[in-house]
């Protein structure tokens, strides 16, 4: 028996934290493209680790179920990294809630029911929940507590609330924060940690598809003049994910953290902030 690391989304983020984190363990990588699992997962083995690539939709409880269960069978889970999740340029508004939005709720509450003592988990939000206007407290205390099963029929989530795919994103990864805070609750009952992590422009392949799409001039934009000037790296995501993951953290749960190169502060008060 090993102790067991749950990946969600066999991307370039999931792979960096997988790689920092997971020596030693069992690595059960899911993905709803198979091929991504299989291929993030012979890279992983092909470098010491030890992985198994899974077939598995984050959109589904009955998936989230089944990738844990075969998880359970090599050992008790100590970790979840949750990197799976769709763009504002690859899906639709009701795709982006089904997976971003549902999906992880669901994940983080199935896991929170397993994950052993000492467990650790992160979740992949974005610098996209930080820059939407704030939600009213009641709206935000909706996203954090409302059972997943209803998350869906909240009204602030109804398609004529939602303008277009960025604000879908946006909502989605809001949401992700505030449940990230309440199941910290749950999951301290455990004995276990979760966080979520905000990351800014990240070069991955899901990256690249907005830069191809429609809004690639505004991240082009907002990369280049951002504080760091640059965009950032997956392994730059592992670094925090491996402070929070790690002894260091074991005082960090519920929290959140911003990792943007400043894009998020220019947009407030510097030269990425909206005209007018
Ligand atoms: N790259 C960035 O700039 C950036 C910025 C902020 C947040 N993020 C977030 O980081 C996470 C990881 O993205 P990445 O940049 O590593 O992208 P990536 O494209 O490298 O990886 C994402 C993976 O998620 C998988 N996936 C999509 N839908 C799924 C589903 N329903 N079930 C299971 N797997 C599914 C994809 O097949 C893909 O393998 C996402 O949640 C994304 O929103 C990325």
């Amino acid at each position: 028996m090993k102790n067991v690391m749950i990946l969600t989304g066999a991307g370039q983020i999931g792979m960096a934290i997988a790689r920092r984190m997971g020596y030693g363990m069992k690595i059960v990588i899911g993905d709803k493209k198979p091929e991504n699992a299989q291929t993030i997962s012979t890279i992983l083995n092909q470098a010491g680790f030890d992985t198994v690539a899974m077939e598995m939709d984050l959109s589904s409880r009955s998936s989230i179920q089944s990738i844990l269960a075969e998880a359970q069978k090599y050992g008790p889970v100590t970790m979840l990294v949750n990197a799976a999740g769709v763009s504002p340029s690859q899906a639709p508004v009701e795709a982006i809630l089904q997976v971003d939005l549902y999906g992880t709720a669901v994940l983080l509450e199935e896991v929170g029911k397993i994950i052993a003592p000492g467990g650790v988990g992160v979740t992949i939000s974005s610098q996209s929940g930080h820059r939407m206007k704030q939600l009213t407290p009641k709206e935000d205390e909706q996203l954090a507590c409302t059972p997943a099963e209803e998350l869906l029929s909240l009204p602030l989530l109804q398609p004529k609330n939602i303008r277009d795919t960025l604000h879908a994103y946006q909502l989605a990864k809001r949401c992700n924060e505030k449940r990230v805070m309440a199941e910290a609750v749950k999951w301290g009952e455990r004995g276990a940690r979760i966080n979520s992590i905000s990351p800014g422009i990240i070069v991955t392949p899901l990256a690249l598809d907005e830069f191809r799409g429609p809004r690639g001039d505004f991240y082009k934009n907002m990369f280049a003049k951002c504080p760091a000037g640059r965009p950032g790296t997956a392994d730059e995501v592992a670094n925090v994910a491996e402070l929070l993951m790690s002894g260091k953290g074991a005082f960090i749960t519920g929290a959140d953290f911003l990792i943007d190169g400043g894009a998020t502060a220019s947009y407030f008060y510097g030269p990425l902030k909206p005209k007018g």
